[in-house]
């Protein structure tokens, strides 16, 4: 039989085979199945999106005098600048002290008096650079908070690379650093601080965590291998430390505004730090976007991406990573054409 004739005769049975579909109990089953199948997914999808809905409408957090009667102190790493500076305003705003915990004293100084004389609470300061991992840095710190009533830490302190960069060109200062501040940093201070937590039954732990972690991201590979600790750790951490009465929530976010991510200008996909440590404060508990325990994607745009991404592509599918993938080698081209220009001026 001619190639041709071969097509038509096989398009014919399977055509004859559709028209006369079911023509067996196998069959037959076969189509019950698919359309079980077919339900159940149309199900949880349409559940799981009013899940998110009510998260992002009619169910708000706790409010975080659930973990501390006001008062009581937050610890915010990071303080100074960007997201930890909006949180301290924020919890002091609602009656908590604060202790403000980062790398440059005069900013941490101008802060806490900011804050103490708008909100009437008290402050405590302490300069440390944690990518140095100093042991005598962290016994100062220990000393400043152990005999407070801490009720509330924001590991929020973290560091990117400066530009994407493929794994093998890396420096290894910028490597080291990374994990000095968003691994050994996180781990460090929340060690200090849980002590007191679980003797007096009651604390919140939120951590920053990234879509950098949440999605496999290359060009970022150690920030992103270091937010992707901090969301296991932190998940099985919280589940440790709920017989204590104590709260862990790893907190995701796509880009915010602020000199890490050296984007000045906010958009309807990029909130102010204010906007985004709002939503984070006002949604504890509601586990937004993610189908993780413990972990919460507070902004209202960031929460429907991570949905959507999670739900009809997959977090760690191909599809995404090469999307990732493509956007990241596309910021190194303009940040190194910047570059270029910068050098040429001098
Ligand atoms: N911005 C985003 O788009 C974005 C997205 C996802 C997740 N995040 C996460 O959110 C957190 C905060 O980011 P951000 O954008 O607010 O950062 P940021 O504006 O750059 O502020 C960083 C803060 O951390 C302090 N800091 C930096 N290096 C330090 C060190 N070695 N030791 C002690 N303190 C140090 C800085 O203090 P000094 O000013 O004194 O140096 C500053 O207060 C990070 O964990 C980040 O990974 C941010």
């Amino acid at each position: 039989m001619a190639p041709v004739e071969l097509h038509a005769s096989l398009q014919d049975q399977v055509l004859s085979y559709i028209r006369n579909f079911p023509n067996s109990a196998c069959d037959q089953s076969l189509l019950y199945g698919l359309a079980l199948v077919g339900v159940v997914s149309v199900f949880s999808l349409t559940a799981s999106f009013l899940r998110l809905l009510s998260t992002l409408t009619v169910c708000g957090g706790y409010k975080l005098t659930k973990f501390g009667p006001k008062g009581s102190w937050a610890v915010i790493t990071g303080a100074s600048d960007g997201l930890g500076k909006e949180f301290a305003l924020q919890i002091a705003a609602k009656g908590f002290n604060v202790v403000l915990v980062s790398r440059t004293a005069s900013k941490l100084q101008a802060l806490a008096s900011e804050i103490s004389e708008k909100y009437k609470v008290e402050t405590r300061t302490v300069a440390m650079d944690f990518a140095k991992n100093d042991d005598s840095d962290y016994a100062r710190l220990a000393q400043e908070v152990n005999n407070l009533d801490v009720s509330i830490l924001v590991n929020n302190v973290g560091k990117s690379h400066d530009i994407p960069v493929p794994f093998a060109e890396t420096d290894l200062n910028e490597m080291k650093d990374i994990i000095n501040i968003n691994c050994h940093g996180t781990l460090r201070v929340t060690s200090l601080v849980i002590p007191g937590m679980m003797e007096r039954k009651r604390g919140l732990i939120l951590t920053m965590g990234s879509f950098g972690g949440l999605f496999p991201t290359p060009l970022l590979a150690t920030y992103s291998g270091s937010k992707a600790f901090l969301q296991q750790w932190s998940t099985a951490l919280g589940s440790e430390l709920a017989p204590y009465n104590i709260k862990t929530e790893l907190v995701l976010s796509y880009l915010v505004t602020s000199a890490m991510s050296k984007i000045r200008k906010s958009s309807a996909l990029i909130p102010n730090p204010k906007n985004f440590v709002k939503s984070t404060l006002g949604s504890i508990g509601a586990q937004r976007g993610a189908k993780r325990a413990g972990t919460n994607t507070p902004y209202w745009t960031h929460a429907v991406m991570h949905w959507a991404i999670e739900s009809f592509v997959g977090i760690y599918s191909g599809v995404a990573l090469n999307v990732n993938k493509g956007f990241h080698v596309d910021i190194r081209k303009r940040a190194l054409r910047k570059r270029e220009r910068e050098a040429k001026k001098q």
